[in-house]
């Protein structure tokens, strides 16, 4: 049905915008398409026939027919289209009207755009959208920061689009700011983390224990059946079922090139945390590990030069599978999660956020590409306790890594005496024996700065700076 006003614009018809704009449509709203290319409009009109759904090739137009305060979303690639879609929106808008983007932008940009739209009275939200096409189809988790009164505008909309959870939606207000975009790229950060964490455990079975892709396919379904359920869990299942259809035999997974990319929102958060001087290695390292898989033609001369001849016949090692390996995919992902929640914590504090980790760890529970069992434990600690130093101090969950440690070692010896490598879970245990050591050898660091350059250090039995001339 032709309507003259529309709840809802988006700018921006790939994937993820129509797909967003029909799931809100589905929800009773109308809503309203911009794109340049009227196949992407005719499409959108086409699957959302049934619905209140209209597209637009021109701007004009488009604008023309959004009710005030006009609320238009924008799903557009990072940076520079961001910026020109504001600066082509900025003379057609009124004071109160609301812009949103819904891409991975960089938080500093988020800032930025922010302060120069609030100037113009245009209010802007800096919504992080996680859960790829399905969820921006069938619910997402939406990450919303900015200024509260802009988020009011649409939060019927956004909690009707949102994924459910015990009928609760998975979006909230987050904070001022690029909270919102802060909060996504952390997402993206422990995804990062516990996607290298996963591949681990498959080059484990693959090469370690030299599964075949039934073996290891049956792994990962069990796995996702117990305390490790999580929606990364169950697409890794589903992967190692897929045959290869395009070159014959056998199964995708292995005729897949094993170079990754990435689009920068890990090596953000690794980047921030840096600035911040908040320790997260398992990210750092999965950031690390892309890098490592691209440099695919070093890698192939280096197989020969310096060959690994450790890799056995795994058979001894297969025991660890049931149980061993399990658990310790479990210990390094509440530590990739206890991570990225230090860092959201300190993040917060740092730029005035005021973000509640409950309420994260809330709406990560349904829709996002992270989405776990875990995170209701993970709730539940920061809702006890809103303070709590690192997730690994919550009674509940130290108890776990407590039980699960062991296992964890026994897997990183394996890797090693086998030169498989797992630099994310040896650096989730390295965290953890770091985090729990009333001492470390640090002091040494300190005589060591003093010595070759005056640094001075602190004592342990009395306050004060000191210097010593050490080789006097
Ligand atoms: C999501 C995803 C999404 C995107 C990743 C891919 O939450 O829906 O995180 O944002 O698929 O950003 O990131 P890389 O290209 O960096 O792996």
């Amino acid at each position: 049905m032709e309507k003259t006003q529309y709840d809802f614009g988006m700018i921006g018809l790939g994937v993820m915008g129509r797909n967003f704009l029909l799931n809100i449509a589905d929800h009773g709203f109308s809503v309203a398409g911009y794109d340049t290319n009227p196949d992407k409009t005719s499409a959108l009109e086409k699957e959302g026939e049934e619905r209140s759904v209209k597209g637009f090739t021109t701007l004009d137009d488009f604008l023309a027919h959004l009710s005030s305060p006009k609320k238009i979303m924008m799903l557009v690639p990072a940076g520079g289209p961001v910026d020109a879609v504001i600066e082509e929106l900025l003379p057609h808008l009124n004071a109160g009207d609301l812009i949103m983007d819904g891409g991975n932008s960089h938080f500093v940009d988020t800032d930025r755009r922010m302060k120069r739209l609030t100037e113009k009275n245009i209010h802007f939200l800096g919504i992080g959208v996680s859960g790829g096409e399905k969820g921006a189809r069938f619910g997402p988790s939406l990450m919303p920061g900015g200024n509260k009164e802009a988020y009011e505008i649409v939060r019927p909309i956004l909690e009707a689009a949102a994924a459910k959870v015990q009928d609760e939606p998975c979006v909230t207000y987050l904070g001022t700011g690029s909270a919102g975009h802060y909060v996504k790229m952390v997402h993206n950060g422990i995804e990062y983390g516990i996607m290298q964490l996963i591949a681990e455990a498959y080059d484990l079975m693959k090469r370690g224990m030299q599964l075949d892709n039934q073996e290891i396919q049956r792994a990962f379904q069990a796995w996702n059946e117990g305390e490790l359920q999580s929606f990364l869990m169950e697409i890794t299942a589903e992967i190692f079922k897929q045959p290869d259809r395009e070159g014959g035999e056998g199964f995708l997974v292995d005729k897949i090139l094993d170079s990754a990319k990435q689009k920068g929102t890990g090596k953000w958060t690794s980047q921030s945390a840096m600035d911040l001087g908040v320790p997260i290695p398992t990210i750092d390292v999965a950031v690390s590990m892309r890098f490592i898989s691209a440099l695919k033609q070093q890698r192939k001369e280096a197989a020969r030069v310096l060959e690994n001849s450790q890799v056995d016949n795994g058979e001894e090692d297969k025991q660890f599978l049931e149980g061993e390996l399990r658990n310790a995919l479990h210990f390094a992902i509440i530590i990739t999660y206890a991570q990225g929640m230090a860092l959201l914590q300190e993040a917060s504090k740092e730029f005035n956020y005021g973000i509640d980790l409950a309420e994260v760890a809330k709406i990560w529970r349904g829709g996002c590409i992270i989405r776990a069992r875990l995170l209701e434990d993970i709730m539940v600690a920061y809702k006890h306790q809103p303070k709590l130093p690192n997730l690994m101090m919550d009674d509940h969950l130290a108890k776990v890594l407590l039980q699960q440690h062991l296992d964890a070692v026994e897997i990183g010896k394996m890797s090693l005496q086998q030169g498989v490598p797992i630099a994310g879970l040896t650096s989730a245990i390295h965290y953890f024996d770091a985090y729990r050591s009333e001492r470390l050898p640090s002091n040494l660091t300190q005589a060591q700065r003093d010595f070759f350059g005056a640094h001075t250090y602190e004592r342990i039995d009395k306050e004060g700076v000191f210097h010593t001339e050490w080789n006097a």
